[in-house]
């Protein structure tokens, strides 16, 4: 084992000390008996393959691995229990959450993060993976901080607001969602030759609006990093109507400055001979069985949170660039946004010509 330590070592922090970062991580890896997993936060299809793969690693390498319901509100009210390998059979195809998940204020205060380290203590746990957005990871960040419990973060979001990570748990399904459902309005727009201006979820992100609006041939998609310019869509709109192209689909995230509703209004009042209708997706884009992409990552992502867990790495999330494990120091959790390449915007101009 200290073989296979000194190995992995190596391999991780090339620049440094290896021998007293060595007997560092030896004497933190012995601590870890029991560690807990919760998910928080807006639950995300493959938020359950994660679970299964930190259960199923910790299990593996002796420890025990309790889970808690309904994220940090579960914790304050110490509702948790052991966790088997039978407990997690059976899971890895449905979406949701098996430890339900919640938005939990009181632990957004030191008086709530304590509380939470009391449970934790009491039960001892030695270290807490928490699946979920950048706002659960700042809920871990501030325990870690405050007392002696490493946190591993594991992404789960739908909306891929998150920087240091090329894809986030749930995502991929999200997208998929959407297309499955702006496909089915295509046809029925087709039908009648309307406009449908379609919103999708992604919170200030217009991550789901871009790569679904792109793989449905949206003729437009407004995102919130790219300013939109609302007289340039109409005056295409116009110019469409002219050479009667009138079936057009407009895919715009819900954190665009515009929105679906504001969007319908300004076209229906400037453009009243276009049949137009406005469909907001909403919540069937955080439902349903995750898709092969989405339960690949999150396995990969529960198992190496365990092993940060038994490795001394402590207080990262978990992420993967460029198909290579990425540890994000939960200290520089930040926001991914503003990022969209410009190339994307020109796929996007180019093919709905
Ligand atoms: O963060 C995930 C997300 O689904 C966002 O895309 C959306 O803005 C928000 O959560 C909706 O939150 P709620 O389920 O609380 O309405």
């Amino acid at each position: 084992m200290k073989l296979f330590l000194k190995g992995i070592f190596n391999d991780c922090f090339k620049h440094e000390d290896s021998n007293l970062l060595y007997n560092q991580l030896s004497a933190m890896k012995k601590k870890i008996k029991r560690i807990a997993v919760l998910t928080s936060g807006g639950d995300s299809p493959g938020m359950n393959a994660a679970i299964r793969a930190v259960v199923r690693t910790g299990i593996y390498y002796g420890l025990e691995v309790y889970g808690i319901m309904r994220g940090y509100q579960g914790l304050l009210e110490e509702d948790l229990f052991k966790m088997e390998s039978r407990s997690v059979a059976n899971i890895i195809q449905r979406g949701g959450t098996i430890l339900k998940s919640a938005r939990c204020k009181e632990f957004y205060t030191p008086e709530g993060r304590k509380k939470g380290y009391e449970v934790l203590k009491k039960n001892e746990i030695d270290g807490l993976v928490v699946i979920g957005g950048d706002g659960s990871f700042k809920g871990a960040l501030n325990l870690s901080k405050e007392y002696d419990i490493p946190c591993i973060g594991l992404a789960g979001t739908i909306d891929k607001d998150i920087a240091g990570t090329d894809f986030t748990i749930g995502f991929d399904t999200a997208v998929n969602t959407a297309i499955d459902a702006i496909d089915k309005i295509r046809d029925t727009a087709d039908a009648h030759d309307r406009l449908f201006i379609i919103e999708v979820m992604g919170r200030d992100a217009g991550y789901i609006a871009l790569h679904s609006g792109i793989a449905t041939g949206a003729e437009n998609i407004l995102i919130p990093e790219r300013k939109t310019d609302a007289e340039a869509i109409i005056t295409s709109l116009q110019e469409k109507e002219r050479r009667k192209k009138l079936v057009n689909i407009i895919v715009v995230a819900e954190g665009d400055e515009y929105g679906g509703i504001e969007l319908y209004r300004l076209i229906k009042e400037r453009l009243p001979n276009l049949d137009t209708r406005l469909c907001t997706l909403g919540h069937i884009q955080r439902g349903g069985s995750p898709t092969g992409l989405d339960r690949l990552i999150a396995s990969r992502m529960g198992y190496h949170a365990v092993e940060c867990l038994l490795e001394g790495r402590y207080n990262v999330f978990v992420g993967i660039l460029n198909n290579r494990m990425n540890y994000v120091p939960l200290e520089q959790v930040a926001k991914r946004k503003g990022r969209i390449a410009e190339e994307w915007m020109k796929v996007v101009e180019t093919l709905s010509a």
